[in-house]
């Protein structure tokens, strides 16, 4: 068992089911200790102790509602006082899928206290002691819906297209460190969310869904890469280049004080 000064410690929010189950997994096969975050005790028991029975590291638990104010100040106050954090991969997440005007307030704030609240708070609470220690990596799940809308998904996306923004703005902050910040953007992902937010997995393609074990290979393989943003079931990265140029191409072209002829008077 490794000693608490050499140890890797990875944490996983979310680690109690799909995605974050499978990250808890794979870093422990790739020689981390686990804190595992969640709400449901049995699960995160679970799988800490696969965790231990298959790869020998060792899984603490903690279990934690992200979304409510005392147990987040909590897990802030946990994770900014410990010195041995190599990584947090920020995954809780929830989508609430409906029509804004059918959709009551309180699903929208649940998505934004979780999606984006939590995992800026957690940033907060890590990030100073990764840049003290010129080490550290922050992975942000995101998603596609980060770059996409439907009609059902108006906060989903958009708190998804924060964790982009987000990420984004930590990479330009922390440009010179060696603190890396990945963010992850998954298709659609064979998990529960898709039940708990109102959609059957079963109206989709199966062709175009995701295991959740290929989704987070894929996504390590990204990080392993130093990939700032990672679209795991993308084959054409061309794509993506093209979008940002388009989108550096807009920023350039707004930075004039005068009005677009098409707004003339
Ligand atoms: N599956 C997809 O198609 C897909 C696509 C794009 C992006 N994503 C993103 O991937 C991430 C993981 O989602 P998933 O698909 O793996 O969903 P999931 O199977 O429903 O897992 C969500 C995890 O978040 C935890 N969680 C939910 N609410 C929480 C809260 N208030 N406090 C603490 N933990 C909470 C859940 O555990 P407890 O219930 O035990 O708390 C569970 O461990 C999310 O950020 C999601 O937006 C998923």
């Amino acid at each position: 068992m490794s000693t608490p000064s050499h140890r890797k410690l990875a944490v996983v929010t979310g680690a109690s089911a799909g995605i974050g189950a499978v990250y808890a997994d794979r870093l422990a096969a790739r020689g981390y200790d686990l804190l595992l975050i969640a709400r449901r005790r049995d699960r995160l028991e679970e799988v800490a102790r696969r965790i231990a029975a298959v790869h020998g590291r060792e899984a603490e638990i903690l279990v934690a509602d992200l979304a409510e104010e005392a147990d987040i100040a909590g897990v802030e106050r946990d994770l900014a006082a410990r010195g041995d954090i190599e990584l947090i991969v920020n995954n809780a997440g929830i989508a609430r899928f409906a029509p804004i005007a059918k959709a009551p307030a309180s699903d929208s704030a649940a998505q934004i206290a979780l999606n984006i609240g939590a995992l800026t708070r957690l940033t907060h609470a890590v990030l100073p002691g990764f840049v003290a220690r010129n080490r550290g990596t922050i992975v942000n799940i995101a998603s596609i819906l980060s770059l996409h809308t439907l009609p059902y998904s108006a906060v989903y996306s958009g708190t998804k297209a924060y964790v982009l923004a987000f990420s984004r703005g930590l990479q330009s902050e922390l440009e010179g460190t060696a603190v890396k910040v990945q963010s992850v953007h998954p298709p659609a992902t064979a998990t529960d969310i898709w039940e708990l937010a109102g959609v059957s997995l079963e109206n989709f393609d199966p062709e175009k869904v995701m295991t959740t074990e290929d989704l987070v290979d894929a996504a390590l393989a990204g990080l392993d890469r130093d990939e700032a943003i990672t679209w795991p079931s993308v084959a054409d990265e061309a794509l993506w280049t093209a979008f940002d140029d388009a989108r550096t191409a807009i920023v350039t072209a707004s930075q004039t004080r005068k009005p677009a002829p098409r707004y003339a008077a």
